[in-house]
C-alpha cells in the first residue's frame, strides 16, 4: 500500500508540527527520485483526491492516508466496534451523538455510524481542540484515561476522547466531533477521498 501508514492502535504522540518538520527532511532526500511525480504532488497539495485501496485493511485495523496535508483515518470497524455506536452508555456520554453540527460531516454521513457504510470509518484524524493527531485505541475495555472505554480515539495532547465514529465525549477540551471528509466508494475495495458520491453534496 503506497502513501499510507498502518496503525494498529499503538500510542502516538505526533502533532502537526512534528509531522511537518519530519516531512521536510524526507521531502528533501526524495527530490531526485520523485521529480517526475511533481505535477501530481502539486495537484494533491491543491486538493486533488486521494485513492485509498482498502482491500488489505484487516478487521479492526486503521490506515492513514494523506489528503490535502492532513491524515485521513480509514478504519475497518469490527462488528463489536460498530455495536458500541448504539450503546446507551456511550451515547449518553457524547457531546453531539446525532452529529447535529453540520460543519463536521457531509449530509450523507449524518447518521448513527457517521459514514457511508457502518463497517468503514473515513475521517480526518485531527483533534478539534488544538489540532493534534489522536491515537487510535481500538480495544474495548478499561484504559487509564477511561475505565469504561468502548474503542475510539484518544488525543494525548490534552486528553480528549472520541468514540469509534469520531464523536467527542463530554467533559474534554475538544468541542466538536472530528471531521468526515467528502468521499465515496469507487468499488468494494477503493475509496476516493475528496469527492462526494454521485449526486451528493458535502
Ligand atoms: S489538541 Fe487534542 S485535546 Fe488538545
Amino acid at each position: 500500500m503506497a502513501n499510507e501508514d498502518v496503525d494498529h492502535g499503538r500510542r502516538r504522540f505526533l502533532t502537526y508540527t512534528t509531522a511537518a518538520v519530519g516531512g521536510v527532511g524526507v521531502a528533501a532526500a526524495a527530490v531526485p527520485f520523485i521529480k517526475s511525480w511533481e505535477p501530481s504532488a502539486r495537484a494533491r497539495a491543491a486538493g486533488a483526491p486521494t485513492m485509498a485501496d482498502i482491500s488489505k485493511i484487516e478487521s479492526g485495523q486503521m490506515v492513514r492516508y494523506p489528503w490535502r496535508g492532513v491524515p485521513v483515518f480509514v478504519v475497518n470497524r469490527t462488528q463489536a466496534q460498530v455495536a458500541t455506536l448504539k450503546m446507551k452508555d456511550v451515547i449518553d456520554r457524547l457531546r453531539d451523538p446525532d452529529s447535529n453540527e453540520t460543519s463536521q460531516q457531509p449530509a450523507y454521513a449524518k447518521n448513527w455510524h457517521r459514514s457511508l457504510k457502518p463497517q468503514w470509518l473515513v475521517m480526518i484524524g485531527i483533534c478539534t481542540h488544538l489540532g493534534c493527531v489522536p491515537d487510535y485505541v481500538p480495544k474495548i475495555g478499561p484504559e487509564p484515561f477511561d475505565p469504561d472505554w468502548k474503542s475510539g480515539f484518544f488525543c494525548p495532547c490534552h486528553k480528549s476522547r472520541y468514540d469509534i465514529a469520531g464523536r467527542v465525549y463530554q467533559d474534554v477540551p475538544a468541542p466538536l466531533n472530528m471531521v468526515i471528509p467528502p468521499y465515496h466508494f469507487v468499488d468494494d475495495t477503493h475509496v476516493q477521498i475528496g469527492v462526494n458520491p454521485p449526486g451528493e453534496k458535502s
